[in-house]
Parts: structure tokens; sequence; C-alpha cells
């Protein structure tokens, strides 16, 4: 039995596919051609419907979501009593439940949009308002993007990098039969509602295999700092046999093509800024060392990370972030397993014993 389901194809699907060869597609459209032309809504509004949408859809869409963005303060009251000490990831999962069961919304595709609008507002005060801050709102008159990022942080980015952040937004909200969307497609098969299902997604994402990584990858570059420390670095984590996180993927061998575009991206924020680049040198330099020893490419983590990290971003936040985005997705898998619906039911192929004895307490 191939451990993990590597290799193994357990559906049919038509929202994306990624391929050892780096590739990348969206509802058949490649990846980059995506980020180098399309808004956030725009590619969630594909992701979830199949097409690209026209003006009146997208108009339509968008406002949706904006007409959904308002938390009830009976959430944040339930994020404030769990404390300071919550895991972020803990803090959305169990808002998110909370919200399934305070919904007013009939239509599924009305409590997956409340879902997708509200999502982007936990992420942004899971760690605040359990340190008993005032939540952040959302401004109506914002897009998805901009609205997410200027509650996330007060620093102001400029034009490019707001541009940015929507890429990495677009490169996390989907990635075919990933941990999340396999999870949110075994609850949606049960019947269960889209909150039960994306609050499943949201616990497997916490894992460090999985949407933990950025975090993990950013915590690793501050204790590294220099970019000549590099080698000396993966040396003492080969030695102890650690995983570098960021590196690594169940499908990508060669390349992560989002992580490709991020590279560059966070290379040409570095220059505009003209400042200090070493950030960069050493996630270029700790890849490069990866490569040479042991043929890893980074993923979209690794990448994310330090562009978050310029952003003004408090590391905590990095998977919060994740989940605002690929919370789209899941949506996109909860409709399509639901559509097409047969239990998700596998088989497992029974190694224990067999034929034991029952023996009273008392003689164990
Ligand atoms: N650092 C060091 N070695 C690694 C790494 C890594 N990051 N990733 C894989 N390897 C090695 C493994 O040790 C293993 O070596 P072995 O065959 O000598 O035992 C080999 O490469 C295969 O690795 P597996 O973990 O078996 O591969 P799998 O396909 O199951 O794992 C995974 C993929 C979980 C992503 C893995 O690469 C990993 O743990 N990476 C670090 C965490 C990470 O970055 N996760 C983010 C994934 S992308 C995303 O969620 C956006």
């Amino acid at each position: 039995m191939p451990k993990g389901l590597a290799g193994v194809s357990v559906t049919d699907t038509r929202i994306s596919k990624s391929a050892s060869d780096g590739s990348l597609v969206y509802r058949g459209y490649p990846i980059a051609e995506l980020a180098a032309n399309a808004g956030f809504e725009e590619t969630a509004y594909l992701v979830l419907k199949g097409k690209l949408p026209t003006k009146t859809e997208l108009g339509a869409f968008t406002k949706g979501l904006r007409s959904r963005l308002d938390v009830d303060r009976k959430v944040f009251d339930i994020m404030r009593d769990l404390g300071k000490e919550a895991h972020p990831i803990d803090v959305i999962r169990t808002s998110a439940s909370a919200l399934g069961s305070i919904d007013q919304e009939e239509s599924v595709e009305g409590k997956e949009m409340s879902l997708e609008a509200k999502m982007s507002v936990l992420a942004a005060n899971c760690l605040r308002v359990p340190r008993g801050e005032d939540p952040r709102r959302p401004k109506e008159e914002l897009g998805f993007s901009d609205n997410l990022l200027q509650m996330l942080t007060t620093r102001k980015a400029d034009e490019y990098e707001r541009w940015v952040f929507e890429r990495v937004l677009i490169f996390y909200m989907e990635h075919d039969m990933n941990a999340s969307s396999f999870t949110v497609r075994v609850v949606a098969s049960t019947l269960a509602d889209p909150y039960a299902a994306a609050a499943a997604g949201l616990a497997s994402l916490k894992g460090p295999l999985h949407g933990g990584a950025n975090e993990e990858a950013m915590k690793m570059f501050l204790e590294v700092k220099d970019p000549a420390k590099a080698q000396e670095f993966l040396q003492s984590a080969f030695k102890q046999g650690r995983k570098v996180m960021g590196f690594g993927h169940r499908v990508y061998k060669q390349f992560d093509p989002r992580a490709r575009l991020c590279k560059e991206y966070l290379r040409e924020m570095l220059k505009k800024r003209r400042g200090d680049d070493s950030l960069y040198r050493l996630c270029d330099g700790i890849e490069k060392g990866m490569w040479e020893a042991k043929k890893i490419p980074p993923n979209l983590d690794y990448y994310a990370a330090p562009i978050f990290y310029l952003l003004g971003i408090d590391v905590p936040l990095y998977t919060p972030i994740f989940a605002a985005s690929r919370v789209f997705g899941w949506m996109a898998h909860y409709n399509e397993q639901v559509e097409e619906n047969k239990l998700i039911r596998p088989d497992a192929i029974y190694v224990g014993p067999a034929g034991l004895k029952y023996e009273p307490i008392e003689s164990r």
C-alpha cells in the first residue's frame, strides 16, 4: 500500500492540477498566466465556478463577499475567551465552528460566501483579539486582498507590494488534492455543512508538514540571519536529521512554480527598497545548498514567508493568511464533491492479529 496515498488518484476533478514538471493550472489556466493578469476575486470566481467571470458576474460576486464581511460580536467574544496562549489556527477553527452555529444564511452558496468573506476577518484578528486587543475591521470599499492586508498590518504597503500580496494569495488559493482539501472532501462526502468541512480543513492545515511550514521557514530565516551562515545551518540540520521547513513537495520534484514567482517578487521588492538585500541572499543561499545536497526544491511557503515579513506581518499570522485564501479552494472542492457525491469510505488492509482469546482483566 503506498504510504500517505502517494501517487493514488482519489477522484476526478476539474478544479486544478499540479504536476511533477512544475506546472500548475487552475481550471485550465496556467498559474503564471493568472498571476500576470488576474485579480484575487476574479481567480476565486474561476476556481469556484469553472470560468472567468464577466464584468457583471465579477461585480455581483465581489458585492456578495463584501456584504458578508461583518463578523458577529459573539465570535470575537469566543476568540477573546480562548486567551493569548491559543494557537491562531485553533482560534480560527473554533471561530469557524461558531460562525456555523449562528449563521443566518439559508442557501449553501450563501453559507460558503459568508465563510469565504469572514475567514479573512478571522485570520486578521486571531492573534490580536485573544490578546485582549480590539478587532480590526474590514473596509467595504476595498478589494479582498487590500482589505486583508490593511487588517493584518498597520504598515502602509506601496502599489507593487500590494500587487505581490495579491499574487501570493492567488497561489495559496488552490492546489488539487492537498491534505486539507482532501479532508474537506471527506467531510463534504458525509453531506455535513460547509462550516464543518472548513473547520476540518483548518485542522488539517495547522500541521507543519502542510500550512504551518511558512511560519517555520520564517523562524529559520530569523534564526540564521546571516547569508554566510546558510551552509553551516544546513549541515547542522542534516546532521540532526531535521527537515528544513519550506522545502520538498509531494508533487513538485524539480521546482514549485509558485515559489519561483515569489522568489522574483521578493528580489524586486528588495530592489525597489534599495536597502539591505541579505534576506534574499540568505533564502537563495539555503535554496542552493539544499539543491546541491539533496536535490530538493523550495515550495511556496519558503518564499511566501519573507514576502509576508517584508510587508510587516507578524509571523504567527502566516498560516492564517494561507487559510483565508485556501477557503475558496476548499469550497470549490466541497461543491464538486457534493455535486457528484459518493461517501468517501475507503478500505484498509488489515495487518493485525486475528482470533485472539479474551483474557479477563484480573489475569492480564
Ligand atoms: N528537508 C529535508 N529533507 C526532506 C525535506 C525537507 N524539507 N522534504 C523531504 N525530504 C526528504 C525526506 O527526508 C525523505 O528522505 P529519505 O527518502 O532519505 O527518507 C525524502 O526527501 C522524501 O520526503 P518525504 O517526506 O517522504 O516526501 P513526502 O512527499 O511525503 O513529503 C513534504 C512532502 C511533507 C512536504 C516534505 O517535503 C516536508 O516535510 N517538507 C517540509 C514541510 C513543508 O515545507 N511543507 C509545506 C508543503 S507545501 C504547502 O503546504 C504549501
